[in-house]
């Protein structure tokens, strides 16, 4: 071979090897990749209004969304990112309209730290909260994820694999 044969293939050799060390690299590290699992699918409109809302009427003294804590914060209240990935729109406005929330999600708290009625709220503000949090979803990998993990912690056991 030439001088710039081998050039070629000496840089063809290295594509190569990088290459394989970023499939082994990523089959070691499959979470890497994927990003981050929440996102919404709600409206400006609704995002924005729903968001105010959602700060202005202290829901955030208990909750967490998109991982963001209130330091102040001591109540162990359910972080409510990906939600409407579990909840339906229906659901969470029956939830927010109950006199009694603990008869829909009985708590293991004591009653001033359980969820609050918001029976009390403007119709339009519990039909708003509605519609914020059922667009708010996670990516299926991350549900799967976290439920293999669960499992495995809870049964020492691999999660088995799950029809499609
Ligand atoms: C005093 C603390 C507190 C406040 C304030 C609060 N929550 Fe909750 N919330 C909880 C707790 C604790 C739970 C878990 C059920 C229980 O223990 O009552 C819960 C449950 C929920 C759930 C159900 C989660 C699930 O597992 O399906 C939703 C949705 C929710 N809250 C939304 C809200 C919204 C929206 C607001 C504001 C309008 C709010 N919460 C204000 C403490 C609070």
């Amino acid at each position: 071979m030439r001088k710039g044969d081998w050039l070629i293939a000496g840089l063809l050799g290295l594509v190569v090897v990088v290459a394989i060390g970023k499939g082994v690299y990523d089959a070691n590290n499959p979470i890497d990749d994927k990003g981050i699992p929440f996102y919404s699918i709600a409206s400006e409109e609704v995002k924005r209004a729903g968001a105010d809302l959602y700060r202005d009427i202290g829901c955030r003294d208990c909750h967490t969304i998109w991982g963001i804590k209130n330091i102040m914060e001591t109540v162990p209240a359910p972080s409510l990112d990906g939600i409407g990935s579990l909840r339906s729109e229906a659901w969470l406005y029956a939830y927010f309209s109950a006199k009694d929330p603990q008869a829909i999600i009985p708590t293991r708290l004591k009653k001033k730290y359980g969820m609050p009625s918001y029976a009390g709220l403007a119709d339009s503000e519990r039909r708003l909260l509605a519609q914020y949090f059922a667009g708010m979803k996670v990516k299926d990998w991350y549900l799967q994820d976290v439920k293999a993990a669960e499992y495995k912690k809870l049964t020492g056991n691999p999660y088995p694999k799950q029809e499609k």
